[in-house]
């Protein structure tokens, strides 16, 4: 809405039309390449500025749909900055913070004071009972005479044997799963932001799901696509966009790719991120010459850009970026994405949990053999208007002849072993 683009800023649009008749703008929107060679003085100026981009056409557009443009970006544009949209849906919290399980603790605490003033009455009655029958009863025992009486002791070696080994039984058995597994990624990419806020569908990222084994991570090449035009963000300013320039070699000042990238030395590299990281300072603060926050703010981001995308084995700043890897079964298991993306229509959202609100990226599935095979029982092929189910003729039989209401991924073979094991 503020920055030129690829095109002029949208904000304002109306008010740098204002000296020709509303009418030029609306034709500048329905066609602006007729307008500039027509040789409209206005159009001639932007497209001097902007050549060789065109912008497109819409001949379709009437003047209430253009009015109704204009109005949504006049709204846009003057609307009070919102907050950031980080915490919308709570996004960020890791699957194991249930408040749920301190309930235990004090239904546990209050259960004690209940039990120990319950003690005290039935004392205090017996004690009246006896005093009446003239014989006395011992004293009652201290706190701590309870706690190590022969029962009490007895009990909690008992239960920590129990707890203990249940306890040990657990953590073998999920030995090497990690549902909630949340790593800091060397980008702050987020989920909530891209499929959330903006509601990029999930493929045009993981475009392998549909198709292969793997969902696969998007090259930096994908990143570009939009972010050739929005090269600052409103959270983190240049500091996380800059790192997917310099790891492709993308010059954010001349909004050119730098030739031969990979072959300028990690000096050369900075000195062209750097130079950008201040000249938006300066923008940003409307300074001709970096104040020493300025040059603070340049170099703590060129830190953490420089420690982002090199590590013990990659030295060089240019490559990809690292991200790091979540998800991860083991090697004797055999799982394909496009075989449940593509064939059983399944949402990556059964599997993935709400990605579309997560900020920071987790597993939440525990991956283990049970959640495969439970799912293979309770699940229920979407058997018509399938092609891929077509040779399971005695099924279709079966449900034409009212034999089977349903037939699961569990008839079709999905608990045989050697389906998911190589
Ligand atoms: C703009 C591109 C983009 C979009 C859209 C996108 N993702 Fe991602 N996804 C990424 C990137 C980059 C990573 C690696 C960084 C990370 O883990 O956050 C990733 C990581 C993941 C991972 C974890 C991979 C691992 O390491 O195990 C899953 C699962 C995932 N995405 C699912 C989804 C789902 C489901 C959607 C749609 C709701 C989606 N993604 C939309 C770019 C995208
Ligand atoms: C049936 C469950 C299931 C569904 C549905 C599913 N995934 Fe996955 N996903 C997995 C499992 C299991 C893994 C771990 C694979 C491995 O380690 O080999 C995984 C791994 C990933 C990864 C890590 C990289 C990779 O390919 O191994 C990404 C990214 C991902 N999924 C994205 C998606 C997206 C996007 C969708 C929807 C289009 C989706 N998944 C649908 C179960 C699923
Ligand atoms: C389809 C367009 C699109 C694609 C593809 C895309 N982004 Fe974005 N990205 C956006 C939009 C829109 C924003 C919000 C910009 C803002 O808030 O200023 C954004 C914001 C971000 C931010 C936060 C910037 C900030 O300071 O607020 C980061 C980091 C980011 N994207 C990284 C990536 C990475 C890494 C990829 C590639 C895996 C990617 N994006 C792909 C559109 C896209
Ligand atoms: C959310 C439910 C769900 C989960 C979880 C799930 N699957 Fe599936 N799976 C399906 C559905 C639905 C199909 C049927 C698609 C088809 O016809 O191929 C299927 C089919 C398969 C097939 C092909 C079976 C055949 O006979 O053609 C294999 C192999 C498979 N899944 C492996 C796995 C593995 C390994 C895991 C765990 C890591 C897993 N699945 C988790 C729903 C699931
Ligand atoms: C739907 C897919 C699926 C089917 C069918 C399946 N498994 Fe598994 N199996 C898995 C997955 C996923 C794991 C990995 C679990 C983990 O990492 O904890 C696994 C793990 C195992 C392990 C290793 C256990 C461990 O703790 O390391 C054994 C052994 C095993 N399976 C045997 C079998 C046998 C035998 C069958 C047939 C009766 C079978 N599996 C059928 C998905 C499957």
């Amino acid at each position: 809405m503020k920055d030129d683009l690829t095109g002029p800023a949208l904000g304002g649009a109306q008010e740098r039309w204002s000296e020709y008749p509303q009418e030029d703008l609306y034709n500048w929107i329905r066609n602006s390449q007729a307008m500039i060679a027509a040789g409209h003085p206005r159009a001639v100026e932007m497209w001097n500025k902007y050549k060789p981009t065109v912008m497109t056409s819409f001949p379709g557009f009437t003047d209430e749909d253009i009015a109704s443009v204009l109005l949504f970006i006049d709204e846009q544009y003057n609307k009070v900055p919102a907050g950031p949209v980080v915490a919308a849906g709570g996004g960020a919290t890791a699957p194991q913070d249930q408040p749920g399980k301190y309930i235990y603790f004090f239904l546990f605490a209050i259960l004690a004071v209940v039990v120990s003033v319950l003690s005290r009455v039935i004392y205090n009655l017996r004690a009246m009972v006896a005093a009446e029958d003239g014989v006395d009863i011992p004293k009652q025992k201290s706190l701590l005479q309870m706690l190590t009486s022969k029962g009490v002791v007895g009990f909690l070696i008992f239960a920590l044997v129990v707890f203990g080994g249940y306890t040990t039984v657990n953590n073998g058995v999920s030995f090497g799963r990690q549902q909630g597994y949340a790593p800091e990624q060397p980008v702050k990419f987020s989920h909530a932001t891209h499929a959330g806020v903006q509601g990029i569908d999930c493929q045009y990222c993981h475009d392998g799901a549909r198709r292969s084994k793997h969902a696969s991570i998007p090259a930096a090449n994908t990143c570009m696509n939009c972010h050739k035009a929005i090269e600052k963000g409103s959270t983190y300013g240049t500091q996380e966009l800059t790192k997917i320039f310099a790891s492709i070699g993308y010059d954010p000042s001349t909004d050119k790719y730098v030739e031969n990238y990979d072959q300028l030395s990690n000096e050369e590299i900075k000195a062209i991120y750097t130079k950008w990281i201040g000249d938006s300072y300066m923008k940003d603060n409307e300074l001709t010459s970096l104040d020493r926050k300025g040059e603070r703010t340049v170099s703590e981001q060129w830190e953490g850009i420089e420690s982002a995308l090199t590590n013990d084995l990659k030295e060089n700043i240019a490559g990809p970026i690292e991200w790091t890897r979540i998800h991860m079964l083991p090697d004797h298991v055999y799982f394909n994405h496009s075989q449940h993306v593509n064939i059983g229509k399944l949402a990556c959202q059964q599997c993935h949990g709400k990605v579309e609100e997560m900020d920071l990226m987790y597993q939440y599935a525990p991956l283990s053999m049970g959640w495969c095979i439970n799912c293979h029982r309770e699940t229920e092929v979407k058997f018509t208007g399938n092609d891929y189910y077509n040779t399971y003729k005695q099924y279709h039989d079966a449900i034409a002849k009212g034999e089977r209401t349903k037939v699961t991924v569990e008839d079709i073979g999905g608990l045989e072993c050697q389906k998911c094991h190589y």
